[in-house]
């Protein structure tokens, strides 16, 4: 099923954005047609851009910016702490942001008659700990709550890679390993289990799931299940250097969505990871070549 064309391409929308400057909001932006209102958030004044009016708004203020737009059907949350993997140092960042703002946004949501509540929750909700897993969790109770009131669609995204992303994440991570020699730790022989999601399928299910018209809850993962040795040597393919790898006796992880809810109500990944990756790992074999970061 094509994402773009199941996703209702066409109809007019009027949808507010947070997290909009980031990794997947940067993808989902251009995915809003011509006709389509976009008002996206962000703590720094951007330059007006086609179609997107932004506003300047910190999350982790007590209360919503004063000039939140009327007339909203959709609203998208895709903001995130950037500190989220500080704790306890950051811990109330972590929780203004990822709790306590979701809990003002849905109730003004409603307040402000919007229709529809996208929540970008995260993958490992699940099956791993720790706090901002914790905080996502809790923004998924709390959201659900709303049901009776608007549609709440909770999305679970799993290992969502492209360019531009922070190379704290995992798939950067591992680029930057194989580009620079760097032993990568494998659980067992061939390591977790994961099925990662180029951005711009992510995106698309996003924007697909802004026109559902149901409460819906689902995975966003990618089309093939993987080993992190086998994306570890798909990205030495493609950057020409065979990765090296260190084991540990643990046995291996599995942190694989499951798509089958995604395929169904906005469509299946499209990008294959051989061919998402190549992307990236363009962009660090030129950025090697012409001595950017060094
Ligand atoms: N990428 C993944 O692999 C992945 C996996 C699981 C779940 N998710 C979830 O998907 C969502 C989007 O992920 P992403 O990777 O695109 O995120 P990202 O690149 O880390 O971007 C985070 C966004 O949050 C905004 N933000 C941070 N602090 C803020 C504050 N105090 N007030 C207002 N906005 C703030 C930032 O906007 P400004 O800097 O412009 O203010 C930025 O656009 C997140 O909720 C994340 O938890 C992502």
């Amino acid at each position: 099923v094509d994402a773009y064309a199941r996703s209702g391409a066409g109809d007019v929308t009027a949808v507010l954005v947070t997290g909009a400057s980031g990794l997947i909001g940067r993808s989902l932006l251009p995915l809003f047609g011509d006709h389509d209102q976009v008002w996206a958030l962000s703590r720094r004044e951007r330059p007006p851009a086609d179609r997107v009016r932004w506003i300047v708004g910190d999350l982790t203020a007590h209360r919503l910016p004063a000039e939140l737009p009327s007339g909203v059907e959709t609203v998208i949350h895709l903001a995130q702490s950037e500190h989220y993997r500080s704790f306890p140092e950051q811990a109330f960042d972590i929780f203004e942001i990822n709790v306590a703002s979701t809990a003002r946004l849905i109730d003004w949501a409603r307040r402000a008659g919007v229709t529809r509540f996208v929540y970008a929750s995260s993958g490992g909700v699940e099956s791993r700990g720790g706090y901002y897993l914790a905080s996502k969790k809790c923004a998924e109770l709390l959201v659900e709550n709303y049901r009776s009131l608007l549609h709440v669609i909770v999305l679970r995204p799993f290992f969502v890679y492209g360019e531009g992303q922070r190379p704290s994440m995992l798939i950067p991570w591992l680029v930057d390993a194989v580009q620079n020699g760097r032993p990568i730790r494998l659980e067992g022989r061939d390591g977790m289990r994961l099925n990662p999601i180029h951005v711009s399928d992510a995106a698309a299910a996003i924007h697909g799931a802004s026109r559902l018209e149901s409460s819906e809850g689902f995975d966003v993962a990618g089309p093939e299940i993987l080993t992190l040795r086998q994306v570890a040597d798909t990205i030495g393919r493609h950057l020409d250097r065979a990765p090296s790898f260190v084991h540990s006796h643990e046995s291996p992880t599995e942190l694989v969505g499951d798509i089958t809810t995604m395929t169904r109500l906005v469509g299946a990944p499209r990008r294959t990871f051989d061919s998402g990756i190549a992307d990236l790992c363009r962009g660090v074999r030129t950025a090697d070549r012409d001595g950017v970061g060094r």
